[in-house]
Order: structure tokens, then sequence, then C-alpha cells
């Protein structure tokens, strides 16, 4: 168990670099983990709402998990939900880096812009303010696109760990938006359904263009990478 825990971060820091670990090390400290099919908008398992997980620790929800990581890092992407790998439970993976973060803010507010790789099982979500913001957003589950969406700007987030250990946070910005996009994947909705003007809904190959003839001030969104989630 310890093992598992002390080698979980080079595993990850394998997995994102493409390097392989050592022949039958990999299998020898993990089953074996797998890429799994990402579901697309339009299948049910993407409109439900998703099941609460009654044993956060139990082997077959770390299992899980270790696919989830595996095929967000295999997508690059920022975040996964749990129903998007076709598992109806209440379980999401997000990350939201430093360079995320807005380079003005001072450090101790930037601490909220970001989160390392986070495992949340069965999260709730308190809004901290009525703002919110219009920023671009992909996903896994609608493949080349993305579209402005507007989402609350602090909000906190409560939810239990791998280790069956509480987790609370306050999130602002990119961090916000990522946690507010993987929690609503599991009540079913997708970005689009967040949208106030679809006419900002485009196809990611046009986003560049589309950034430069729209909207000149922005500073966000069409070209990062790890954008879909
Ligand atoms: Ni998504």
């Amino acid at each position: 168990m310890a093992l598992r825990l002390i080698f979980l971060p080079v595993l990850i820091f394998c997995l994102r670099r493409g390097v392989r670990l050592p022949g039958g090390l990999a299998s020898l400290i993990f089953p074996p983990m797998a890429i799994r099919k990402i579901a697309r908008m339009g299948h049910p398992v993407l409109k439900g709402v998703a099941k609460p997980v009654p044993d956060p620790t139990a082997p077959q929800v770390k299992a899980l998990v270790r696919d989830m990581i595996e095929t967000m890092i295999d997508a690059n992407g920022a975040g996964l939900a749990a129903p998007q790998i076709y598992e109806p439970w209440r379980i999401v993976v997000f990350q939201a880096p430093p360079e995320r973060a807005p380079e003005e803010i001072g450090e101790e507010e930037a601490f909220d812009h970001t989160a390392p790789l986070t495992v949340l099982i069965n999260p709730e979500i308190e809004m901290l303010t009525e703002e919110r913001e219009k920023g671009w957003e992909g996903c896994l589950s609608v493949p080349g696109l993305r579209g402005a969406v507007p989402r609350y700007t602090a909000l906190r987030y409560r939810g239990v760990s791998l280790a069956g250990e509480p987790i609370e946070r306050v999130a602002r910005g990119f961090h916000a938006r990522v946690v507010q996009h993987e929690c609503d994947h599991l009540d079913g909705i997708l970005y689009p359904q967040r949208m106030d003007d679809l006419g900002e809904l485009i196809f990611e190959t046009e986003a560049r263009a589309w950034a430069a003839a729209h909207r000149p001030e922005t500073e966000d969104g069409t070209e990062e990478e790890k954008a879909d989630a």
C-alpha cells in the first residue's frame, strides 16, 4: 500500500512524459491500467445523475481512478469525470496548473487558482460569489469544439480523497472553472448547456481566427493546451 502511494507520483511523471517504467516494474507495483474509451455527447451515460461512492477506499475505486488518470493524461485533458468513461459514479480528477493562474495576482491569492492533480470523490460545491466570468472550455466528450462558458469565479468544494480523507478547498479562476465543469458531468450536464450564446460555440480549428475577429481583447482560452476536461 505504502509502496503504491510512493510510486504514484513517479508513475504520473512517467505517463506525462511518455516514459515507460522499467520492464515489469509497473505491473509489479500496480495492476494493469487501461486507457479507456471516452463517452461522447449523446450517450446516455453523460446525461444521467451519477451515484455516490459508498466506500472511497475500496480497491475497485482505486482501479477506476487509475484508469481515469491514465485516460485523462493520454487525452491531454485538464480533468475527467467518471461518467466520461462509462462509469456512473461521483468521482472527478482534475488539475489546475500555476501557468493557468493570472500573472497579476499575488502569491496568497494565486494559491486558490491552482490545484495539483486531485482525485475528488463525492464532491459538493458551494458558490462563494454571484459573479460569473466567461472563459473558453473544451470537453473530451465534445471533441473538436470550444465554447465560451460563464462560470462562477469563486467556490468552495468538499469531497473525499482515495484515502478516505476529507478534502476542502477554495477555488478561483480556472481552478473554479474546471471543478464546475467536472462536477456538472456528475449531474448529466455538458458545457454547451451552460452557455448563454451558442454563437460562441465553435470548432477549435477556427478558434484562433474567431478570437482575432471577435475578441481581440481576450487573453485566455482559445490556444491553450489541456483545455478539454
Ligand atoms: Ni468535460
